[in-house]
């Protein structure tokens, strides 16, 4: 456990231990806040966004949200995931070396909005994606967000920061709530039931039978858009980074690939599984104390933020013996501790796609393997460099294929 004092008055204590992880991500949501922490993210997510609340308003939402995830629905999603990744493929270069990640982004963007935001026209998909694109460029300029969040209300004029971004986000916003409009006055009108999240969320109903707003919705959509978007298509990119860099892992993904998946797909899980390990996204969770606690025997002070590194547990050789080495075998046939393995992070403010997003990788993943053979490279890995809140590759993803 160390603390780190990231900027002056902001302070972080760390801890690399899977026990305080769980002390920390199980405890009483009342008095270890996280929607805090994010509230640089406020302008772009809106005041409603399960990632700004805490408490009984972050619940409320989140009771909202988790149904439409659940594990066992996924299945409907996989061939538009697989339909979107096919596609993607089918224009990557052959025998020249790309960046995959830009490919990547446009797979994660165009699954959110045809099956989160249930968009299905192309012209619509591609009417939205484009003012969606520029707003999340923007999004991961911290520096940018943070000048928005120093700009008070009454100098929210066109020139300022936050005005610029006001005008930026108008046509996506627009957009966004004409798609809330138009499915639901094609519900009220008794039309063809549909199996988006959209779709789903907008039958939703609270304890008191309340439906969400259309603002609601607006936030709830812009918020999984931003958390669902970047942070998959990285970890896309780094399982691709990391199987090239490791001809024998290759090797056995395609012959299985070529084979239909005989033994279905344990083996992809356990790279997937490995590759979060030793790249998660995001380095760390972070609760920030609403009273003294103590965690791992230590009293830390109220206005603390505690932070799981889950960098430092995944990394730890009591756990995973030769943690620096790539080895998806550790995964086959043993599931890791549930504090043990937390890129989704944990407790009541787990990852709420985690399932989306794992389900999709598996998908594009197989598309990838059964269109092109990887060429292994005998480079060193790439960097890890951070990109806003994810770790990212520092070359996006390089690779080469046949
Ligand atoms: C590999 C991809 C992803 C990774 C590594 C990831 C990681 C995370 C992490 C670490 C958190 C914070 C958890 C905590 O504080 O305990 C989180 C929260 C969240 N994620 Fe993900 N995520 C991914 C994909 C997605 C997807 C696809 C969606 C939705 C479509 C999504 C929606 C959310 C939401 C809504 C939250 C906030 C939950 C809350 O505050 O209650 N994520 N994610």
């Amino acid at each position: 456990m160390f603390t780190l004092e990231v900027s002056r008055g902001r302070v972080v204590v760390l801890s690399s231990d899977p026990a305080v992880a769980r002390e920390v991500l199980s405890g009483d949501p009342s008095l270890l806040f996280a929607g805090e922490g994010n509230v640089v993210l406020r302008p772009l997510l809106g005041p409603r966004s399960v990632l700004l609340l805490d408490g009984p308003e972050h619940l409320r939402q989140r009771r909202l949200l988790l149904p439409p995830f659940h594990g066992e629905r996924m299945r409907a999603y996989g061939e538009r995931m697989a339909a979107i990744a096919a596609e993607q493929v089918a224009r990557w270069p052959r025998g020249a070396p790309f960046v995959v990640r830009d490919s990547m982004q446009a797979i994660t963007l165009e699954v959110i909005l045809r099956v989160v935001f249930g968009v299905e026209e192309p012209a619509r998909v591609a009417a939205l994606a484009a003012p969606l694109r520029e707003l999340l460029d923007a999004a991961v300029h911290p520096g940018r967000l943070l000048l928005l969040q120093f700009t008070s209300s009454e100098s929210r004029r066109p020139r300022t920061p936050w005005g610029r971004m006001k005008r930026m986000m108008a046509p996506a916003d627009a957009m966004v709530y004409d798609e809330i409009r138009a499915r639901r006055a094609e519900l009220e009108a008794g039309g063809e039931r549909r199996d988006d999240i959209l779709s789903l969320l907008l039958e939703a109903r609270d304890e008191d039978g309340t439906p969400m707003t259309d603002g609601e919705l607006r936030d709830e959509l812009m918020t999984l858009l931003l958390a669902g978007h970047e942070t998959t298509a990285t970890a896309l990119s780094w399982t691709l980074e990391r199987i090239t860099r490791h001809p024998e892992v290759l090797e056995r993904l395609q012959s299985e690939a070529a084979a239909g998946w005989p033994d279905g797909t344990a083996y992809l899980d356990a790279v997937v599984t490995e590759t979060l390990r030793l790249r998660p996204v995001v380095p760390a969770v972070v609760r920030k104390l609403q009273a003294p606690m103590t965690f791992g025997g230590w009293e830390l002070p109220a206005g603390v933020n505690v932070a799981p590194s889950i960098w430092l547990i995944h990394r730890d050789p009591q756990l995973y013996p030769e943690p620096d080495a790539f080895r998806p075998e550790r995964f086959l046939g043993r599931r890791p501790g549930t504090y043990e393995w937390i890129p989704f992070g944990g407790g009541i403010r787990r990852c709420l796609g985690a399932s989306f997003a794992l389900f999709e990788m598996r998908v594009v993943l197989q598309q990838v393997l059964a269109a092109v053979r990887l060429e292994p490279t005998t480079a060193p890995p790439e960097r890890v460099v951070r990109r806003f809140v994810t770790f990212t590759p520092a070359d996006g993803g390089t690779l080469t294929v046949r």
